[in-house]
């Protein structure tokens, strides 16, 4: 998010210190290790039991671990009871006091707080505004839709203005639209007020568009820690690659990959969609550098908007080529023959 000026020199705030949690014999997070540094949005993403909740559990003290330990700013947090760690938490299920009214769901962080009556009406008032609900205050949690729950949960995560916040799939429950409106709100608040966050979620557009880095779990493991941007264009691994948006597996397509230098021992080439172009039998690519150039027949085409996907059929395997659609651009068919090219610098190699 370009929130994080000077990264280097901005503390570490906390610390997974080789953590591992157990329920009788499984681990559902093992050997955990991370520093998340002030000010960071870091999204926790992986498929569903990847560890991602019970991650979030451990730091704001409602999961104890069976080894390691947590620090924040340098402290083990291993004696701090969850409600005097200063944290603003979002549950998955948003867990809203059912039987108290939005107005009261909100000063209840407040109030455990010691703040007096007349501050948390104000920063109330202020809240609500902020989550475009200031005139649901007397309403009951039954009384609001899903997402207008989600809004009141985010509020109360904040309201608080605790230095860090932990958001469990803070948008699961919207749709589309209000999911969009709540992504760009989500994040002005971050670039406004700073706090450190840690998101969990599953989406991966989301994860994306909010994080400064990103933490793919998987079985109780970190994967891969990078930035949106690395772990797009580097993924590490073939979990990652496929996780991350979409990958063409180049190894068995039936045809020898070019390559620049002989690739990593145990490793697999892949290659974006969108690095993929397609052209007509005969066609020249108009470049200089060195492209791979290979032919096949069109399987399938999908018109997505502004893209085009085609799926291509090459030897044994199937290729996806994502074009941005423009004018005077030919478009094929299902049958045609058709020849993929690319550059040989885009083939990423990934851990099988
Ligand atoms: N109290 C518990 N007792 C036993 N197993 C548990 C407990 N809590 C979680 N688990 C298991 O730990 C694993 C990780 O669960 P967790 O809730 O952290 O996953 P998650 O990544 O948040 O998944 P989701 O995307 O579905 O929310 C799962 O296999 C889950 O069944
Ligand atoms: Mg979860």
């Amino acid at each position: 998010m370009g929130t994080l000026k000077n990264a280097t020199s901005t503390p570490i705030q906390i610390e997974f210190r080789d953590v591992t949690k157990t329920y009788g014999p499984v681990a559902v997070i093992k050997n955990m290790s991370l520093s998340i540094r002030s000010g960071e949005f870091l999204t926790l993403l992986g498929p569903s039991g990847s560890g991602k909740t019970t991650a979030l559990m451990l730091l704001a003290g409602f999961v104890v671990p069976t080894s390691g330990d947590i620090l924040v700013s340098g402290k083990s947090v291993a004696d701090v009871p969850s409600h005097r760690r200063d944290q603003g938490m979002l549950f998955q299920s948003y867990a809203l006091f059912p039987h108290l009214t939005v107005r009261r769901n909100l000063e209840f962080p407040l109030e455990t707080r010691g703040i007096n009556a007349a501050e948390r009406a104000r920063r109330v008032d202020r809240m609500l505004q902020r989550v475009h609900l200031q005139d649901f205050d007397n309403r009951m949690p039954s009384q609001l839709s899903g997402g207008q729950q989600q809004r009141v949960a985010l509020a109360r995560a904040l309201v608080a203005d605790p230095p860090i916040l932990l958001l469990d799939e803070p948008l699961g429950a919207l749709d589309r639209n209000l999911r969009e409106h709540m992504q760009h709100e989500i994040k002005s608040l971050h670039r406004e007020f700073g706090k450190t966050t840690i998101c969990v979620t599953h989406d991966q557009e989301e994860a994306l568009t909010l994080s400064d880095r990103i933490v793919v779990m998987r079985g109780g493991q970190i994967e891969q820690v990078d930035s949106p941007e690395l772990l797009y264009d580097r993924p590490a691994t073939r979990f990652v690659a496929n996780f991350l948006g979409e990958a063409n597996f180049i190894d068995k397509a039936g045809f020898e990959v070019e390559v620049d230098a002989a690739p990593p021992s145990g490793t697999l080439p892949m290659i974006r969609p969108e690095r993929v172009a397609i052209m007509e039998i005969g066609a020249i690519p108009n470049s200089d550098d060195l492209r791979q150039v290979i032919s096949g027949t069109v399987q399938d085409v999908i018109y997505a908007g502004p893209l085009r996907r085609y799926v291509v059929r090459v030897a044994e395997s199937t290729f996806v080529v994502r074009e941005h659609v423009v004018s005077g651009q030919p478009i094929f068919r299902p049958h045609d023959k058709v020849q993929l090219h690319w550059l040989r610098s885009d083939v990423r190699f990934v851990a099988a």
